[in-house]
């Protein structure tokens, strides 16, 4: 790259990612309750994941139960991820680890102990902690005994459950985020995360009904639980830095018809921007109030939520970024699938065999975009490529990974050079994870391959990657040496 680009920052966080019911296994060891992940049957690029809320393991395969088993295995995951030279790692934490109902009166020490052991891991090759609080791991009981996140009640269970993670682990993490992908909720799709399904065994991502009422109310829930944290870690901790975690489905106008580009605005505004605003703002935005009273949304709120989401703001942005997508006024043009949302076809973009369009060029505009608006250090917190890889004699020759983060990271460092204050990197996966929406082991993302397949056979063994190779030089050389 041209010499007189600005370089990655010296403190530059390279790192990866990852999600307890992705990888850990162990669903019902050491005191361990079930969680909504737990009840998700595998799927696939044309089944839809179906949730049954009775487990019944004799009749479906539930990817989670056993994941990559890195319950038994984090040790040997996070040398292979220290010599990878990872400066940071994401992590979240399983709610039903720690209270396996949801609403215990007393933490499980067993789950508590099992990530002090984590995290001395961590500091023993010096990787910064970056935990996420809540990534799709409702404890099943909670989904059973209320009605998910649109019963207020959850919320305190949800603080209860982040204070004592943040007491516990006050000295080894600073870096936390309350809630993964939070913006999941102003689509359908989000649906299932909310919790509130009741009907064990017919539901799936394709054919839950949808409520915005309850859909809405669940998120200001949310939104509400993430300000609580911040104020309530703030006060354990001083230090403690927090972070949004938005999935940014950025858009672009098909064409220049002022239609196109209006529908587009009011989409990065119902998807993107409304809930960086609420968690970096501290407001509800005004063009939410219109999208509100359109489309007869109503949900309750507290006067005092108000004031708690002023006060409990996040430190930092951070996002996934895995596609763009094109909108217009148009019917019938041809579409193309993506993380919560998919949208047109974009002619100047090509897809992944799951169709997810390939945008590296977008990477820099949307970092861009954010800046611009929020003004706080940013970190790109997912963002990667699912793809089939083969596994021949021990090694995996993943050169589309290595073009996929290659193209990407360049755009990052224009980004840097526009400006941009970019904090951190932690691409999607550190090690091969099961896929959130299909439940496959073949969708993969990893640095790292772990020899399973999509019905939980194989040896479980981890193997590096060419990409695990390409990206330690990558963080040798913070980010100048990208071939
Ligand atoms: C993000 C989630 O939406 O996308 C991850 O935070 C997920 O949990 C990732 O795995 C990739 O999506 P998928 O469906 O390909 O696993």
């Amino acid at each position: 790259m041209n010499e007189n680009i600005k370089a990655f920052p010296k403190d530059f966080y390279w790192g990866g990612a990852t999600a307890a019911n992705q990888i850990e296994g162990a669903w019902n060891e050491d005191g361990k309750g079930p969680n909504l992940a737990d009840a998700m049957v595998a799927g696939n690029h044309t089944t839809p994941r179906k949730i049954t809320l009775d487990i019944d393991e004799n009749r479906y395969y539930y990817p989670s139960h056993v994941a990559i088993d890195y319950y038994h295995r984090y040790k040997e995951d996070i040398a292979l991820m220290a010599e990878m030279g990872l400066k940071m790692y994401r992590m979240s934490i399983s709610w039903a680890r720690i209270f396996p109902n949801g609403s215990d009166n007393e933490p499980n020490e067993a789950g508590l102990r099992f990530y002090d052991d984590v995290f001395a891991e961590l500091k023993k090759y010096d990787i910064e902690p970056l935990v996420t609080i809540y990534h799709n791991e409702m404890p099943l009981n909670l989904v059973n005994e209320t009605n998910g996140w649109v019963d207020r009640k959850v919320i305190d269970h949800y603080v209860r459950f982040a204070r004592t993670v943040m007491e516990r682990y006050k000295d080894t993490v600073r870096y936390w985020i309350p809630f993964n992908e939070i913006n999941d909720l102003t689509t359908p799709v989000g649906n299932w995360n909310h919790g509130g399904i009741k009907n064990p065994g017919t539901e799936d991502f394709s054919n839950q009904k949808d409520d915005p009422d309850k859909r809405f109310a669940a998120l200001h829930n949310q939104f509400v639980a993430s300000a609580k944290t911040v104020i309530e870690g703030k006060k354990i901790n001083p230090d403690f830095r927090f972070g949004t975690m938005i999935c940014h489905i950025t858009v672009y106008p098909l064409t220049p018809n002022p239609d196109d580009i209006l529908a587009t605005q009011k989409e990065d505004q119902l998807r993107n921007r409304f809930s960086g605003d609420v968690q970096i703002k501290g407001v509800y935005p005004y063009y939410m109030d219109g999208y509100f009273e359109k489309n007869n949304i109503h949900f309750k709120t507290e006067p005092e939520d108000f004031e708690l989401l002023k006060e409990g703001v996040c430190d930092f942005y951070s996002f996934s970024y895995y596609m763009t997508n094109c909108i217009t006024v148009k019917k019938d043009v041809e579409e193309v699938s993506g993380n919560i949302m998919g949208g047109a076809k974009n002619p100047f973009l090509k897809a992944t065999e799951w169709n997810w369009q390939i945008d590296p060029v977008g990477l820099r505009y949307t970092l861009n975009h954010i800046y611009d608006r929020y003004n706080v250090p940013v970190m790109i917190t997912e963002n990667g490529i699912g793809a089939r890889d083969t596994f021949e004699n021990g090694e995996i020759h993943d050169d589309y990974r290595i073009s996929y983060f290659r193209d990407h990271i360049e755009q990052m460092r224009l980004a840097i050079d526009d400006g941009v204050d970019l904090i951190g990197y932690t691409p999607w996966t550190a090690i091969d994870v099961i896929s959130c929406s299909t439940g496959e082991m073949a969708k993969r993302y990893g640095f790292i391959y772990v020899d399973a397949d999509d019905e939980g056979n194989g040896s479980y063994d981890r193997y590096k990657k060419d990409s695990f190779y390409w990206y330690k030089r990558v963080i040798e050389t913070n980010g100048e040496c990208l071939e």
